[in-house]
């Protein structure tokens, strides 16, 4: 039998998927679990595909089954688990072989274990995946961080099996080491900031305009069809289509209004402030979610605080357009962080092939992100999507909707931490002269901290220390 082209160690749902599709396009795959009694039920639902897996119970037995140099990768847990099998699988490996973890891993531990194995000419790829189970089974987007050499050594194989939009595979070697898993940070800072956009204009539907589920549902439905185009929008007309098979009310009335997270979300913030960024909106979604976990103290704090809200004045179509904004700087936010960390790392992001990768397969998938992917063809200073003139022509079209929204939603009581803030951030980059002066002023006064002086170069006191 002829040696694999690729080892999956991991088969867990995105591990098995992504063995599935690879062995679906023609690929052999080596398989193998920390737990061997998954592996014969996994090679069961392969199916007609077995016959490309070949499933080893032991790790050198895995290792010694893939062609040379080798490629392996891994879908584990990210963290302790990740560092305990490279301790297991380096003395196995040789010079040229690459290891990839395709795990939500944060990019630092990246950077950390890319450094180790280069010491041993031995290549780690941190690569963010896309697309949950369906994703990873029939086309993921995959964000590749590494070296030259395993880039070679995986394209052919990861641009066969990813999602394509139109002709195009949605896999790039974006940078060195932690370069492809900070991408996935940052997607996922999105992400987590789109869902919350959508949880407020849902809410604001809901409890502004008091349509039901169902009419909601059907709105989220038409505007899939036109410049709000995404999977996101998509799955939300859908869910809300659905009624609880216990009660009969629809599903998400039964739901807990308490959102998890796993790390990713808050790890693109606190990288952004970190390089002395500030991604407003992600922030408001992860901070959202956390508020929402304290659902015991929300409860107790409306019979004291008093939970009504009023009606909003923003019509189906206001609050379209309010949605339109609110995503493009939410996208502007993410592709900023994007930019400082390219140039904090100097990895030369290419942010045109971040945003075409990103048009299928993974969850941000939206009509947005092909526009997004045209304004980088043009020259965007640090990654800014708010001086592209197509986008700016758009934002000058709906911010007033987003205005009016925000405004009506304050008015009435409604929270809106992630629309809010988009405008906050909207407002400030657009005035050439802010308020930071003052800042400046104080700063200065109880500091000596000096200032610059408009048209001035130096550092300057103010008359307070004459
Ligand atoms: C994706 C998702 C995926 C996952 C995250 C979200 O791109 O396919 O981002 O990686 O859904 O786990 O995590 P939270 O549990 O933090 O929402």
């Amino acid at each position: 039998m002829g040696k694999a082209q690729i080892g999956v160690y991991g088969l867990g749902t995105m591990g098995s998927a992504l063995a599935l599709n690879m062995a679906e396009h023609g690929v052999d795959v080596a398989v193998t679990n920390r737990e061997a009694d998954w592996i014969a039920p996994f090679m069961t639902e392969a199916g007609d595909l077995a016959a490309r897996l070949h499933p080893h119970e032991e790790l050198a037995a895995f290792v010694a089954a893939l062609a040379t140099p080798r490629v392996i990768l891994f879908m584990i847990p990210s963290g302790a688990p990740m560092d305990a099998m490279l301790e297991q699988i380096m003395p196995l490996l040789a010079p040229g072989d690459t290891v990839i973890d395709g795990g939500n891993a944060d990019f630092h531990a990246t950077r950390r274990r890319a450094a180790a194995l280069a010491k041993q000419d031995l290549h780690f790829v941190g690569m963010g995946v896309s697309g949950g189970e369906a994703g990873a089974r029939h086309g993921p987007s995959m964000m590749v961080g590494g070296s030259a050499h395993s880039w070679r050594q995986v394209h052919p194989i990861l641009t066969a099996i990813a999602a394509r939009y139109e002709d195009s595979p949605c896999v790039a070697h974006l940078g060195p080491d932690g370069a492809g898993h900070f991408v996935k940070t940052v997607h996922n800072g999105i992400e987590y900031a789109d869902m919350q956009v959508i949880a407020e204009i849902y809410s604001l539907l809901r409890n502004g305009l008091a349509l039901p589920p169902a009419e909601i549902g059907a709105l989220f439905e038409a505007w899939n069809a036109g410049p709000l185009r995404s999977y996101l929008v998509e799955i939300t007309a859908k869910l809300l289509t659905y009624a609880d098979p216990e009660t009969g009310h629809p599903m998400v009335d039964v739901i807990k209004d308490a959102a998890g997270q796993k790390g990713t979300g808050r790890w693109s913030v606190i990288e952004a402030l970190r390089m002395g960024q500030s991604a407003s909106m992600l922030e408001a979604a992860v901070g959202a979610r956390s508020w929402s976990s304290e659902k015991e103290t929300r409860q107790a704090a409306e019979a004291v605080l008093g939970g009504a809200v009023g009606a909003i004045e923003a019509s189906p179509d206001v609050l379209a357009e309010a949605f339109l904004a609110a995503r493009i700087l939410a996208h502007a936010q993410g592709f900023r962080v994007l930019a400082s960390a390219s140039e904090e790392y100097d990895w030369s992001l290419d942010f045109g092939s971040i945003a075409r990768i990103w048009r299928a397969g993974c969850i941000i998938r939206s009509a947005l992100l092909d526009e997004i992917a045209i304004a980088f063809e043009g020259d965007l200073p640090e990654g800014q999507l708010i001086l592209d003139p197509g986008l700016a022509q758009t934002l000058a079209r709906c911010v007033p909707a987003l205005r009016q929204v925000v405004g009506s939603a304050v008015h009435g009581g409604h929270p809106v931490p992630a629309l809010s803030a988009g405008l906050a951030w909207y407002d400030s980059m657009r005035l050439g002269h802010g308020s930071a002066n003052m800042i400046q002023a104080q700063r200065d006064m109880f500091g000596h901290h000096g200032f610059e002086r408009l048209g001035q170069a130096g550092l300057h006191h103010g008359p307070w220390w004459d």
